[in-house]
């Protein structure tokens, strides 16, 4: 070991193999057509418990290593108690001093010891994956040296071994000069992270392996490490040969003029077996091209293609950055159920077994090398997008082999991977003359797959970019960008900022997706939370006693950490979904509906189109149908239902689209596109049992009381204009005064108008809506033949600030002893666009059941909505949170035209009817809990409190994106809705 290496940035590997394309080879033909390499007898996997020592300093490594733990490989260290997670975004975890990085460089040795058989066969050993960089020992012997922590690592072993039991020992730095290339935002973590394992190779073997296909053509150039060699090829589809040479030149020409070609939606593969000095070599192949069309468009297979993508970090909430095949398949298979069609391997390349799970299961790839420097915006002080300094690696001569052998590393590995159809060369790292010779390199290296980098932007996106990229841009800029004069595809690298409770717009984007030629989509940010559980417990950035960290930046996933969905995830789906519906003017007998098929390659007779529709939420009429509509086409069908029928509160037809077959990753029956579109109906009027109350009014105690002889009714409190009374049978149902308010605990995407909205650590800057005052001017009230009107005037204003909001509320008391509820607010023309507007009330714990007629059955605000329908669902208070790692608002329900919320036990009921429709949502926890606590098992649950709201704005991804649309904001200066209330 010798310090001046790892901080060398020249000095990148010792002993180290030529890259070359990954592939495991067989001992026999089944196994090699199986495609297990745990089964290939040439393969030995050395995960498993190995020993384990660890120095909390390089310098603190003793000749004689006395004492062993024990540890798993793979793994990283800090989940096993082992240093500590640090999370840091942009920030590097050390002072910015390239090429040095701390004297107190942390250092962890692991040895285990195997034993050799077959001492003919040349071995090799392989790391795929191990950060930061290593230095590997083999019964004593130096062998080498590499860094680039998801690079492969290749190692000849066979000099330093002898017959019988040998030891690998291999000790590991937490920090190298490639440690800043790897600025990811993410859990610093460190180890050997994923699989180790033997090739036990023949004496003349295939060394490296390059394969090109065409629709019906596949060419392959083989080279053997004497040179030459002879192997004989075969072209299968599955057991089936169909093709067979024998060559000595190392070239195989294959020509299938009905391939089936390969896509995300039919991932067909074929299998190039390579038989040689008695190893059996698959390579999956697929038949697919790719290409760009005059007007921008991605084409694969010749056809416009948009992605539907996701960036996938590889995080686990136990493991770390370890992910088995088990674990990437589940992500794999989640993936495909939420109609994702793309994967951008977000910010490296990922394990070779992933793409191989992205080959069969059919995924667009773009896959990024392992190269991020974001840190060096913010080595002096703020954080400039814009900096540009020359003597940084961008540019400067002693990293320009350290950038582009990250980049080599990975096209070499991967380059026969038929998912792959894009390289990156890398995140947020700057601009500088290294990424030109890299681009150019990828360009002749691999005419055939398109080159971006996001950060081209930085030098006006140069021509040997095939791809413009970006992140985050707004709706509007987007919709710029699609009639653009640059004719080069745009792609969204990233976007959606998936973080807590979100994101919202995703329909908006994928609408202007489909609308032009040259957006070819995009990828959200990102797939799952990175938090880290302990006990049932999620953490995040600051809980690990960091330095500096990003709090709970890096919880930002589309899933949870443990895969679970949210209603972000739902939408993402319904957004990303293949079947598109509106409705058609009518002209005949039946309300006529156009469909889309937004498949690629699929025609939609494949699937089972059930249809439904429902008065007032319930089925009345329903069918099935299988449409043989060709991908892209569009056509009508008529709803064998009359134009229009009677009923009280809304007519639906609802379209679910479903597999007909079983598949790997989803059953026959799964629901892969939902539509709901509204039909004319003739309102029928409430027919309500007639009762007439004899109220008496008295006041008493500041307050107003309406009883009827029972005892039932209403107070009203007559210095603070507020309902602090629903009585029956002699009890109070209001825990509290019920009264308007505005605030909702923030969410991670009104991280930025939160400030503006509450009171947090600039008393200067918000409207205070969080410390809000609710100032009653007067209250009167007046009986009459109708009932009992008691009409209040007053304002809501945050603490130090002038009112936001002035209203007049009218409470009426009917004769049959139902509460109507009116609201007119006018807000203040200088405040900020409201979070929300509307009632909260306080009921006693057990109201728990819930029942309502609106938007479900999860939770939906006015941008995050296609995912749910309108129809008649029953849920509990406690069902309605959604446990986010770090508390926020949720829960929410648009369109909400009633609502019943009761105690089971005693059949207490509360009813409300929106005299149009409101939004509602029931929590055990205040909105004050959720905003001040800052994770989920911190939270108290209190009663039931029940918000009945005028409107509640979107939730947009301002997190990291743009702020949210306007449309979608609480930005009117009428306000002005109302609702009826009894308790039954
Ligand atoms: C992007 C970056 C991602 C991640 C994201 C915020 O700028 O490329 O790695 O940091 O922001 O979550
Ligand atoms: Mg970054």
């Amino acid at each position: 070991m010798n310090s001046k290496q790892w901080q060398d940035p020249r000095f990148l590997q010792m002993g180290r193999e030529q890259e070359r394309a990954y592939f495991i080879p067989y001992d026999s033909r089944e196994a090699a057509l199986k495609g297990r390499r745990e089964d290939s007898g040439l393969f030995q996997l050395l995960n498993g418990t190995w020993d384990f020592a660890y120095f909390p300093a390089w310098y603190e490594l003793p000749e004689q290593i006395t004492h062993w733990d024990k540890l798993p490989v793979p793994s990283n260290w800090q989940m096993h108690g082992y240093d500590s997670p640090c999370y840091t975004n942009l920030n590097y975890p050390y002072p910015v001093d390239i090429p040095y990085v701390p004297d107190q460089n942390p250092c962890g040795v692991y040895r285990r010891f195997f034993t050799v058989e077959q001492q003919e066969k040349e071995l090799y050993l392989m790391f795929e994956g191990v950060n930061a960089c290593f230095y590997l020992y083999i019964n004593g012997a130096e062998v080498g040296y590499s860094q680039g922590s998801h690079c492969m690592s290749e190692f000849r072993i066979t000099p330093y071994l002898h017959p019988g039991e040998n030891e690998i020992r291999v000790a590991v730095l937490k920090w190298c000069d490639g440690s800043y290339l790897e600025d990811q935002d993410f859990l610093r973590l460190s180890g050997i992270f994923r699989d180790v394992y033997l090739l036990y190779r023949s004496k003349n073997h295939l060394q490296d392996m390059e394969i090109h296909t065409g629709l019906t053509e596949l060419t392959a150039r083989m080279r053997f490490c004497a040179g030459e060699g002879e192997a004989t090829v075969s072209l299968l589809d599955g057991e089936k040969c169909l093709m067979q040479q024998t060559v000595k030149d190392g070239c195989v020409r294959f020509t299938l003029p009905d391939a089936r070609p390969w896509s995300s939606e039919s991932p067909n593969l074929y299998t190039l077996l390579v038989a040689c000095g008695g190893e059996y070599i698959p390579f999956p192949v697929g038949f697919r091209t790719i290409g760009v069309s005059d007007r921008g468009e991605l084409l694969i297979n010749g056809k416009s293609v948009k992605l539907k993508g996701v960036n996938h970090h590889d995080t686990h909430p136990t493991k770390g950055h370890v992910l088995d095949a088990e674990d990437m398949e589940r992500d794999l298979y989640l993936m495909k159920r939420l109609n994702i069609n793309t994967i951008r391997t977000s910010h490296y390349p990922p394990a070779p077994e992933f793409l191989r799970l992205c080959d069969k299961l059919g995924f667009y790839v773009v896959d990024e090398a392992d190269l991020e420097m974001h840190g060096f915006t913010t080595k002096d002080t703020g954080c400039c997008y814009h900096t540009y300094d020359p003597q940084w690696p961008t540019d400067h001569p002693d990293w320009g082999e350290a950038l582009m052998e990250r980049l080599r590393r990975m096209v070499e590995r991967d380059k026969n991977s038929p998912c792959v159809i894009m390289w990156s060369l890398g995140n947020e790292s700057g601009y500088g003359a290294h990424f030109d010779t890299m681009a150019k390199w990828a360009k002749s290296r691999d005419p055939e797959r398109l080159v971006h980098y996001e950060r081209a932007w930085q030098a006006n996106n140069p021509p040997w970019f095939d791809v413009i990229s970006s992140m985050y841009v707004s709706v509007p800029d987007l919709e710029k960008e699609g009639s653009s004069q640059d004719k080069r595809p745009y792609f969204l690298c990233e976007y959606a900022h998936a973080m807590g409770n979100g994101p919202g717009d995703l329909w908006d984007y994928q609408q202007l997706f489909d609308r032009y030629p040259r957006l070819i989509g995009g990828c959200i940010w990102e797939w799952a939370d990175h938090a880290v559980c302990r006990d049932g417990k999620y953490y995040y950035g600051g809980d690990f006693g960091e330095l500096t960290h990003d709090r709970n930046f890096c919880v930002d996933g589309l899933v949870s950490a443990q895969r679970t969905l949210k209603a972000g995830s739902l939408e993402a789906k319904a957004a990303y979904q293949p079947l598109y519906a509106e409705l058609a003017p009518a002209s005949g007998e039946h309300p006529l509906v156009r469909l889309t098929n937004r498949f690629g390659f699929t025609n939609l007779k494949e699937y089972e189109l059930r249809w439904s529709v429902e008065l007032d939420g319930l089925a009345v009429r329903q069918g099935s149908l299988t449409l043989d509509l060709a991908p892209g086409a569009s056509c009508l069908w008529q709803v064998p239902v009359p134009p229009e029928e009677q009923c009280r509160l809304g007519r639906y037809l609802n379209l679910s689209l479903v597999r007909k077959a079983p598949c790997a990753w989803a059953e026959a029956g799964y629901e892969i596109a939902m539509c709901q579109l509204p039909l004319a109906f003739t309102p029928v009027a409430q027919t309500e049992p007639c009762r007439e109350e004899a109220w008496q009014v008295s006041e008493a105690d500041n307050k107003i009381h309406i009883r009827n002889p029972a005892g039932d009714g209403y107070t009203f409190h007559k210095i603070r204009g507020t309902l602090c009374g629903i009585w029956k049978k002699g009890r109070n149902l209001l825990l509290d005064h019920m009264h308007l308010t505005l605030w909702r605990a923030p969410t991670d995407n009104d991280r930025h108008i939160k400030n503006k909205w509450g009171l947090f650590e600039d008393n200067c800057a918000g409207w205070n809506l969080n410390r809000l005052f609710d100032k009653c001017y007067a209250v009167a009230w007046e009986q009459n033949g109708d009932g009992v009107t008691v009409a209040v005037s007053g304002s809501l204003a945050g603490i130090a600030r002038e009112p936001v909001v002035r209203y007049q509320a009218r409470y009426r008391v009917d004769r049959g002893g139902v509460l109507h509820v009116a609201v007119d607010g006018d807000v203040n023309e200088k405040t900020v666009w409201l979070p929300r507007f509307g009632f909260e009330m306080t009921l006693p714990h057990s109201m728990e059941e819930l029942e309502y007629y609106g938007m479900g059955p999860y939770e939906n605000y006015r941008d995050m909505c296609h995912h749910v329908k309108m129809g008649r669902y029953a849920s509990t208070v406690t069902g309605e949170y959604v446990p986010y790692v770090k508390p926020q608002e949720h829960g929410n329900h648009t369109a909400v035209r009633c609502l019943r919320i009761s105690d089971r036990q005693t059949g207490r009921t509360l009813r409300v009817r929106a005299d149009g429709a409101l939004e509602f949502q029931a929590s055990h926890y205040t909105a004050r809990e959720l905003t001040e606590k800052k994770h989920h098992f911190e939270l108290e649950q209190g009663e039931t409190y029940l918000r009945l709201d005028y409107r509640v704005s979107g939730i947009g991804s301002n997190s990291c994106g743009p702020e949210l649309l306007e449309k979608y904001r609480l930005s009117e200066k009428k306000l002005r809705f109302g609702f009826s209330l009894e308790l039954l």
